[in-house]
């Protein structure tokens, strides 16, 4: 069977399969076909991929094969019906690609749906491998704006007090940004509105920001749930008094398959210091911080820099790329069987979802397996309403 693995979309510098994931594929049966200088941006050159086993083609000849793995969704007029498709399609956001993917037949397998407290599905779950990254070059960029220096330093020329730095949601970006600013030599504070998230934060350095009346806004698949506006109202107002006196501000907070909260409302930035820098590392989906543009660094007429990068893992393409294709290798190796070869099963908890009565159960959610054979999957009830 054939994988195709397709240069991605401009502005997309990561590649879906690296070099180093050959040797599984191959041994599981796959012949892998690579477009042409698809891994140059994240540097992994054709030569690599051909010493490795992989065959270098055109697009047409790639988007030929039976599955395609890539980052992003590929233009539905490029595949037949039949065809696989596993990439991270975020089908709550583009509801008209998974509306392509039914009419046209092909068999959609969003990787950003992964079950991910399956414990089968953590080598697998692409969320995490990205946003650990994401979480990590966002404090960098943090560092390299702030017109100062991170840890506290003694010198003969006078002491430097540590920068202070908040983190706003604490998912598995956050604590790898608490990590990251800790590692710098910060003083990291850093919100949630899970409460156990408070010691997760305190394991890695942080000092978790109290919130009066918190309760555990979290569902059952792990994600936070969706707030009431009063206390959303109340979180945003506690932490960013907090924020007001920090030098690095950086957002991270989601609600899955919603719009990006705003954590940072304008009025917070106008009590911001002047030289302070928030980094919205959902800059791409709407934005925490509600004057961030996306893409764009600048700065507010209170001196406060705002950056809004956008892909924050696309920016460490080689390493981003090299867990992404692990991740991948790890589930579609995960499809083959050593008698009928690659299957679609019905039986997969990561293609469908876990069992009701199982603890990993999420009503109305399944797994990765968005759509086949011309029909949305029975079990993404909640996704059916948005489509
Ligand atoms: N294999 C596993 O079991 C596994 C894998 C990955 C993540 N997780 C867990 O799942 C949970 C979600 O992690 P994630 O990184 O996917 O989350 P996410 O990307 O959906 O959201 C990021 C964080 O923002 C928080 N948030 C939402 N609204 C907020 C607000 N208004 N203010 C502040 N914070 C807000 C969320 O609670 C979450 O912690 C975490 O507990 C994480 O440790 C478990």
């Amino acid at each position: 069977m054939k994988i195709g693995v397709p240069m991605e979309p401009k502005g997309e510098t990561r590649v879906a399969i690296v070099p180093g994931s050959m040797k599984k594929l191959v041994k599981s049966g796959f012949e892998v076909i690579v477009e042409h200088n698809a891994g140059v941006a994240a540097n992994y050159h054709d030569s690599d991929y051909e010493e490795a086993g992989a065959k270098i083609a055109d697009r047409k000849t790639v988007m030929e094969c039976e599955i395609i793995i890539s980052i992003r969704m590929v233009d539905v007029d490029e595949l037949s019906k039949d065809q696989v498709i596993a990439c991270v399609a975020d089908p709550f956001r583009h509801p008209e690609k998974v509306n392509d993917c039914i009419n046209s037949g092909i068999t959609l397998l969003s990787m950003d749906m992964i079950p991910r407290r399956l414990s089968r599905a953590q080598s697998m779950d692409v969320n995490s491998s990205q946003d650990n990254l994401a979480g990590y070059k966002a404090v960098l960029l943090g560092a390299s704006h702030v017109p100062r220096g991170i840890p506290m330093m003694t010198t003969s020329a006078g002491t430097v007090r540590p920068a202070k730095v908040v983190i706003m949601g604490s998912g598995v970006a956050g604590l790898q940004a608490i990590a990251t600013a800790k590692r710098l030599g910060a003083i990291v504070y850093a919100s949630d509105v899970r409460k156990s998230a408070a010691e997760q934060i305190e394991s890695v350095g942080g000092r978790f920001i109290e919130v009066d009346g918190m309760d555990d806004f979290e569902d059952e698949s792990g994600y936070a749930k969706p707030l009431t506006p009063e206390f959303i109202q109340k979180v945003n107002d506690t932490v960013c008094e907090v924020a007001s006196e920090a030098d690095i501000i950086v957002t991270t907070a989601r609600i899955f398959g919603r719009p990006a909260p705003i954590t940072v409302p304008k009025s917070a930035i106008d009590n911001f210091k002047s030289g302070a820098v928030v980094v919205d590392m959902n800059a791409d989906v709407g934005g925490n911080c509600e004057m961030t543009k996306q893409g764009e660094v600048f700065t507010t007429d209170n001196g406060v820099i705002i950056v809004g990068t956008s892909n924050l893992p696309g920016t460490l393409a080689n390493t981003a790329s090299m867990l992404y294709s692990n991740n991948l290798t790890t589930f579609i190796t995960s499809l083959v069987d050593k008698e009928n070869g690659f299957q679609i099963s019905e039986e997969d908890d990561i293609l469908v979802g876990a069992p009701e009565g199982n603890d990993f159960h999420v009503p109305g959610m399944g797994g990765v397996l968005i759509c086949k054979d011309g029909e949305i999957h029975p079990k993404q009830t909640r996704l059916g309403g948005v489509l």
